[in-house]
């Protein structure tokens, strides 16, 4: 069963504990990423835990395998369910994010990889020396690295989900932004889906920002999406 994660793309604390109060039990999951930690740190994410909620800290991690795992560590004491690192870290940081996650047992922060932002295209990945490999083959290849490696799981578009969830091992986490519900408003975001589509392509979990937190009433909402996860 694919979960539901609401992006929590606020500014501040206050609001924050505002929406995930105003949605209540109709959501279980909430990112924070860069934007909300760098405003209000650690205390954001223990007021959302405080709520009952769980959180998939989203901050990409890519530094020296030691500050990672020390990062990974800390993420572990706050209870922080999911957390996100570059694939192009490479062996040892993946491995030792890994090893910091097993510390706090099966209930611990699950790693999950960032093979290639959305936001790259051929030619920025040849900027960056990413020559030879198209972003699919590039997606792929990380993927199938990071997940060797030690990531619980990745991070991809509902256009790559398909072919990954084929290609990887059973049990591997998929996480899926740029979901919109049938009939809604796209917003920046170039490839979406419905969530029925990227749950049937293997999507785990779902991650949806504005159709819920900009929506009149966050809980239909949120509802909504849910049953056309099947959920
Ligand atoms: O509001 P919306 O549903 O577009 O929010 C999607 C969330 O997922 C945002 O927090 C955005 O930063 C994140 N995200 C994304 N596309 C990616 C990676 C992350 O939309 N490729």
């Amino acid at each position: 069963m694919a979960e539901l994660i609401v992006a929590l793309d606020v500014q501040s604390r206050a609001e924050a504990v505002e929406k995930v109060k105003a949605i209540g039990d109709s959501v279980g999951f909430y990112k924070i990423g860069l934007e909300l930690f760098t405003a209000e740190g650690p205390d954001v994410v223990k007021a959302v835990k405080d709520l009952g909620k769980k959180v998939f800290l989203d901050l990409k991690f890519h530094d020296i395998p030691r500050t990672v795992e020390r990062a990974v560590r800390s993420g572990g004491k706050l209870g922080v369910d999911l957390m996100t690192i570059h694939s192009v870290g490479a062996k040892a940081m993946i491995q030792a994010a890994r090893m910091a996650a097993d510390e706090f047992g099966p209930n611990g922060p699950k790693i999950l990889a960032v093979t290639v932002l959305t936001s790259l295209d051929q030619a920025d990945l040849a900027d960056v020396g990413i020559v030879g490999r198209t972003p699919a083959e590039q997606v792929m290849a990380m993927a199938k690295f990071a997940t060797e490696n030690g990531a619980h799981g990745l991070v991809c578009s509902p256009k790559e989900v398909g072919a990954l969830s084929k290609a990887l091992k059973a049990g591997t986490l998929f996480i899926t932004p740029g979901v919109r519900p049938a009939g809604s408003a796209v917003g920046d975001q170039k490839r979406v889906a419905t969530p029925a589509e990227a749950v049937r392509d293997g999507a785990t979990h779902l991650v949806v920002g504005r159709p819920i937190l900009a929506a009149e009433d966050p809980v239909a909402a949120a509802k909504a999406i849910r049953a056309e996860m099947g959920m």
